[in-house]
Formats: C-alpha cells, sequence, structure tokens
C-alpha cells in the first residue's frame, strides 16, 4: 500500500449551515457567484447564499447546464478575468461544481480552456473556490476532478488538479427537499458506483478501504431499500454524507481503481445525453460479468458483505444481479434501449469514441479495451 493521502475541503454539514458562509469567506473577497438553471432560485438556496454573503463584491453568472459546457463556462471566466474576482462559489449540484473547477483554471490559462482536459495544458494555479451542495452524487465538492463537456464536438472529458479542489463545500441536506426523484435515484446509483469502481477489483488485504467501502455500499442500498422514506431529514443527511465519502480519495487511497464503467459512460451522455448515473447503471453490470475472472473474489466478497448473500455457486453472479436488482427497484430502465439510445451501431460507435480518445486500455488493469467496451454495450442494449 503506497499512498499519499490530503483532502484540505472544509466541510460544515447540516441544516442552516449556508449562513456560516458570512464567517467564512473572507470579507474582502471578489466573488463570482456560479449556479445552473436556476433551481436555486426556486427553493430559496439563492437567499440564504445571498444573505450570507453579505456587502462582499459579488458578481453572477448563471445557467451552467448538466454536464456543463466548455462553451458556457469560457463565458465565466472571462467575467472572472474582466473583474478580477478571487473566489468562485459554485451553488448547485456535480455540474455546478465542475463547471466552477473548468473556470478556476481557465481564468488562469492564456490558451483555449479546452486544453484542460484534453492535457495539453496542465493545471498547476487556479482562482480559489467553494461549494454549496444542492444534489449529492458526485462528491465533486471535495475532490479534485471534473467532467467537463464540448458541445460543439460531443465530447465529454475529465481532468484533476490538486489546484481545483474547493476550499470549503456547505452540505445542508434541507437544500435536498426540492430534488424531483429522479435526481435522488441519479445521488443513489452515482455514489454506489463510485464506491464499486474502487472497491469491485482484485483482493488486496485492504482491511480499512475494504470495510469502508462496504459500510458505504450498505448504506447506500439501505437508503435505496427505504426509498419511500426519502422526505426524512436523516435519510437526506445520510444519502448526502454518503455520497461526500464515496469520492473523496478516502476509499480509493493505496488500491487499485477500475473507472471503466465511468469511461464508458460518459461517452454516451456525450453522444445521447443519457443521466451520467443512468448510463452507470446500465453499464456496469455488463462490465462486472465482462470482467468475472478478474473481479470474482471481490464480487464474492462484496455479495456477502454488502447484500448478505450466501456462500455457494455462482455468488459472483447473484452478487451482479442483486446489484442490478437495486438498480430496478430504483426505476433504471432496463437497457439503453428503452433509456432512449435509438442509434441501432451505438455500441460501434461508442467503441470508436473511446478509441478517439485515447481509452484503449480502460480497467484497474488495462483490460478493458474498446473491443471489450463494445462487447459490453451491446450486452447493454
Ligand atoms: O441547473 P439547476 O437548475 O440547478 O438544476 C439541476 C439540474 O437540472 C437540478 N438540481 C440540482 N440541485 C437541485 C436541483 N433541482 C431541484 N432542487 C435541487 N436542490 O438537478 C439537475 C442535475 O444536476 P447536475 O449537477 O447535472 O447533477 P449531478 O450532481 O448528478 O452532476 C452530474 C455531473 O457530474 C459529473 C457527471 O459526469 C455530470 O457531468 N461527475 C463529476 C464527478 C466529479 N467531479 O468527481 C464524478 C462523477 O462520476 C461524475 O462524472
Ligand atoms: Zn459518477
Amino acid at each position: 500500500m503506497l499512498f499519499s493521502y490530503h483532502n484540505p475541503t472544509r466541510i460544515l454539514f447540516g441544516k442552516g449551515q449556508i449562513a456560516a458562509l458570512a464567517d467564512l469567506v473572507d470579507p474582502g473577497a471578489r466573488v463570482l457567484l456560479l449556479y445552473g438553471g436556476g433551481s436555486i432560485r426556486r427553493n430559496g438556496v439563492y437567499d440564504q447564499v445571498v444573505r450570507a454573503l453579505g456587502d462582499r463584491v459579488r458578481k453572477e453568472f448563471s445557467g451552467v447546464e448538466p454536464n456543463p459546457h466548455k462553451e458556457t463556462l469560457d463565458k465565466a471566466a472571462a467575467l472572472v478575468r474582466e473583474h478580477g474576482l478571487d473566489l468562485i462559489l459554485a451553488v448547485g449540484g456535480g455540474s455546478v461544481i465542475d463547471g466552477a473547477k473548468y473556470v478556476a483554471a481557465a481564468a488562469r490559462y492564456d490558451g483555449d480552456g479546452w486544453d484542460i482536459p484534453t492535457r495539453k495544458h496542465t493545471v498547476r494555479e487556479a482562482v480559489a473556490l467553494g461549494a454549496v451542495l444542492t444534489l449529492p452524487a458526485t462528491g465533486s465538492e471535495s475532490n479534485a476532478g471534473a467532467v467537463i463537456t464540448r458541445a460543439a464536438t460531443g465530447e465529454k472529458l475529465p481532468f484533476h488538479s490538486p489546484a481545483v479542489q474547493p476550499l470549503f463545500a456547505v452540505l445542508d441536506p434541507d437544500t435536498m427537499k426540492t430534488l424531483p426523484e429522479r435526481q435522488l435515484v441519479n445521488g443513489i446509483v452515482d455514489s454506489f458506483v463510485h464506491v464499486c469502481e474502487q472497491y469491485l477489483t482484485r483482493p488486496t488485504g485492504a482491511l480499512v478501504q475494504d470495510g469502508y467501502s462496504e459500510a458505504l455500499l450498505r448504506a447506500l442500498a439501505a437508503l435505496a431499500g427505504d426509498f419511500a422514506g426519502r422526505d426524512d431529514d436523516l435519510w437526506r443527511a445520510n444519502l448526502m454524507w454518503a455520497a461526500n465519502q464515496g469520492l473523496n480519495g478516502l476509499v480509493g487511497a493505496g488500491v487499485p481503481q477500475d473507472w471503466a464503467t465511468h469511461m464508458i459512460g460518459h461517452e454516451i451522455t456525450a453522444r445521447y445525453g443519457l443521466d451520467h448515473a443512468v448510463t452507470l447503471a446500465l453499464v456496469q453490470p455488463w462490465l462486472l460479468r465482462a470482467r468475472m475472472q478478474a473481479k470474482g473474489a471481490k464480487l464474492e466478497q462484496m455479495g456477502r458483505a454488502v447484500f448478505g448473500l450466501e456462500p455457494g455457486p455462482e455468488l459472483a453472479e447473484r452478487t451482479v444481479q442483486a446489484i442490478e436488482a437495486l438498480y430496478r427497484s430504483l426505476g433504471i430502465p432496463a437497457g439503453l434501449r428503452a433509456a432512449g439510445v435509438e442509434e441501432a451501431d451505438a455500441p460501434d460507435r461508442l467503441a470508436e469514441a473511446l478509441r478517439r480518445h485515447g481509452m484503449t486500455a480502460l480497467g484497474e488493469d488495462g483490460g478493458v479495451t474498446p473491443e471489450v467496451a463494445r462487447a459490453i454495450l451491446t450486452r447493454a442494449l
């Protein structure tokens, strides 16, 4: 086991914590308030944020779309430069927070911001940023990653840099009260798959990472099982914390990681517009089956520790079925076609896009080639 672990994001968790921005944000800060399509205007979060910021210098940029577009975010970066803003406050879900990370980096870079996800530019410098989370799913509020879409070419690519890790994140579960059911499902599924990407690889004997992963997976499965009880403070708090912990670097420290489901999923969203979490739920079971040989031991461990399955024949396959049943119980469609992918040659096109983006050896051991991905997608149709 070999790792360096540093998570510098201060988390303020619980009811009423948005007001704490008044003390948290430097009185002299020049703030860009960045948000999405207006949900925060309708549910009172915007008012709470503005009240807490008081008379600090503040510019606003709204309209960051789900799967945020580089084209939109470039305008926000120009605003940051024009007004010399020094703190970006992202108020929203993963898309707004990811968008803020891109803006923070692009505002300090003279070239085309698309150089950031394509790795022509390595981000070493960025404007400071903080987050007020309104949709628990991605963990973006306390990690260093972001996923950006270029609408012009229909590409969706990730980037990582410690320079864009939020300084602070406010997690008030009350902000979730206006989330549509679909986004709560997305939150459970995305978080569940994040933990799987870091846990369902090969046995390593990492007792802490395995044990905590299993605790998070059990918590998420319990929240899915109690989906009818979702209009409850503790349910919301549990989802918000589980989603955060699932992708803050902790359970993945020093262990092999997969992320093939995510990279395939990003291509599906880029081409067909499906919600991120839906792509994961449709790809992951078939990816696990395709990789049964490599992942069998960990799947068996998960079956026992997370789903309480009896040891015995086909335990790994029974675990995949339990995962699938969990997604189905949340109303995830039965396949890509049912989810709206109409092109008959979708698996070929998606495999080709992976190849174009250099994603030719995905997974913890590089075993997911575009050809393997094509086979997985064919099953997932
Ligand atoms: O734009 P607004 O009006 O705010 O509406 C949003 C949006 O339409 C709405 N919403 C958010 N909070 C709400 C609310 N509606 C009512 N009440 C609230 N409290 O929800 C819709 C979806 O929001 P979005 O931010 O797109 O969802 P999510 O948080 O699932 O983020 C998805 C994005 O994150 C990326 C995904 O690829 C996708 O682009 N990811 C980022 C990761 C990271 N940075 O570490 C990892 C993930 O694996 C993921 O890839
Ligand atoms: Zn995800």
